[in-house]
């Protein structure tokens, strides 16, 4: 007994023992044991607001409450408003509390949600320098690979398929990560692949070509020839055996929280479901942010096979809109991931509770969860995703109701997801393509039937 517990023990990761993280120790799980586990951190929805200060007057704290008034504003931010400095730093002091990790990926999105006259092209090229500079000041030796998003463009989501001020900016600002290869394709339509391990690529898509709010693309079979160029890419690491890993900011699939609704223009995201299937043994991850909510999706091929496991990670930012319930505590995540085959092995999701931040004025942000130990999983590799996915889909799923805890970062146990509200949920993380989609929501009920 007492050689079993310390064998656990000393074969924990070291920072285990110095930082909050999960606690691993008494997992059956072999993978949890090696030291070799590679890691990386995800980070999005930044949305700096240069603005926001605590003031008397409520309706004047942020631009980005657009009037409303901020609900209980405090150093680190308010449920109105978009991120105050202050909160990113402490992201970040928090992120550089653990050993390094061998990369973080950036799903994009680093300016305020104001409306367009009151930003513009120089005011979106500075605050993308400022997250980036930040970004490097915290971090001087992390590698970071980041995405576009539909926000770091003036006038927003209006990304172009050509060349443009902004794509030269943050092809400059980004050139300390990326190689000139990658920084050709960025420059020249906002996405990129890179060689980022031995035999793992990490292409960044600009999905903002396919976001239904951008007029330049419209009926557009190819935007920029990103599709071409993916296909072409793909092909290409099927050849040199290598693995994948898609990062964007607007994630493929159906939106968990509106009914029939695909987070991109649904003709693309036919396409791009279709592609993935097609190379999915080689795509070890898909990795999105854009909705600020916690969600998990599983691709599954035409005999209902899960092939793919695909992540989208809540935001920094902590802003809702004056008339929705839900909210997101502000957010970063580290993935432990398999350096034999890329497979992602876990998801450590981290968060500050702001309500607490701001009343105990210092931001102990901490783990809101482990992947595997809050469901009970093997790791997060799709079949692992699968047989959660089926879990949720259960009546009075227990499961499920810590699913919805997270997805809005333990913002408000209060409020309940039942009927409708679970169907949407349930049917989006396993049904990627209209056909499966619309099936499910037709049996009510997410799960009970597959995808042939
Ligand atoms: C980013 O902007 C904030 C103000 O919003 C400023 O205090 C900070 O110094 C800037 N940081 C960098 C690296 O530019
Ligand atoms: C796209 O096609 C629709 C329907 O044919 C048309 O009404 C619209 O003007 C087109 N948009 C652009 C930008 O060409
Ligand atoms: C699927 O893969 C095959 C072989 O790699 C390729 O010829 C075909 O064009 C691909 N189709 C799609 C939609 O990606
Ligand atoms: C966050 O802090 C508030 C205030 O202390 C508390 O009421 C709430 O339960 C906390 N939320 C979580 C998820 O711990
Ligand atoms: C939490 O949700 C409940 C039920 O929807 C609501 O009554 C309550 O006001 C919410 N609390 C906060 C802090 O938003
Ligand atoms: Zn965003």
């Amino acid at each position: 007994m007492h050689q079993g517990v310390l064998f656990c023990l000393v074969g924990l990761p070291i920072h285990l023992l110095v930082v909050a993280a999960p606690t691993l120790n008494n997992s059956p799980y072999a993978w949890k044991r090696n030291n070799n586990i590679g890691k990386f951190w995800h980070i999005s929805d930044l949305h700096l607001d240069p603005t926001y200060h605590v003031t008397e007057d409520r309706t004047k704290v942020c631009q980005s409450s657009k009037g409303y008034p901020a609900s209980d504003p405090g150093a680190f931010g308010d449920f109105m408003c978009d991120s105050p400095y202050e909160l990113i730093v402490s992201a970040f002091k928090f992120m550089k509390h653990f050993p390094q990790p061998d990369f973080m990926i950036w799903t994009g999105d680093s300016p305020p949600h104001v409306p367009a006259a009151e930003l513009s092209t120089k005011q979106v090229i500075d605050v993308i320098a400022n997250t980036t500079n930040t970004i490097r000041a915290f971090f001087p030796t992390l590698p970071v690979y980041p995405a576009v998003g539909n926000h770091d463009y003036w006038p927003q989501d209006q990304l172009p398929t050509t060349t443009n001020e902004i794509y030269q900016a943050v092809a400059k600002l980004w050139s300390h990560w990326l190689q000139p290869e990658a920084l050709a394709t960025l420059e020249a339509g906002g996405f990129y692949s890179q060689l980022i391990r031995p035999h793992l690529r990490l292409v960044s898509l600009n999905t903002i070509l396919y976001y239904g709010p951008d007029k330049v693309t419209e009926n557009m079979t190819d935007p920029a020839g990103q599709l071409q160029w993916l296909q072409n890419t793909l092909e290409a690491s099927r050849q040199n055996l290598e693995k994948v890993y898609i990062i964007a900011h607007v994630p493929i699939g159906f939106l968990p929280y509106a009914m029939e609704t695909t987070a991109m223009r649904e003709v693309y995201n036919e396409r791009l479901v279709e592609m993935f299937r097609n190379y999915s043994d080689l795509i070890s991850g898909q990795f999105y942010g854009h909705t600020h909510r916690d969600s998990l999706m599983v691709l599954l091929d035409h005999q209902g096979k899960p092939v793919n496991s695909v992540f989208v990670t809540p935001a920094v930012t902590p802003i809702k809109n004056a008339r929705e319930p839900y909210s997101n505590n502000p957010a970063v995540r580290l993935y432990p991931y398999d350096p034999a085959d890329y497979g992602v092995l876990d998801v450590w999701q981290y968060y500050l509770n702001l309500t607490e931040a701001n009343h105990e004025g210092s931001s102990a942000w901490k783990l809101e969860y482990s992947l595997t130990q809050a469901f009970q999983l093997a790791d997060a590799r799709p079949e692992s995703l699968h047989a959660l996915a089926l879990a949720l889909a259960q009546p009075a799923s227990k499961a499920f109701q810590t699913y919805f805890r997270h997805f809005m970062v333990s913002y408000n146990d209060t409020i309940t997801c039942e009927g409708a509200c679970k169907t949407i949920q349930t049917c989006a993380v396993m049904f990627l393509d209209h056909d499966s989609y619309f099936a499910c929501l037709k049996g009510g009920k997410a799960g009970v039937r597959g995808t042939d």
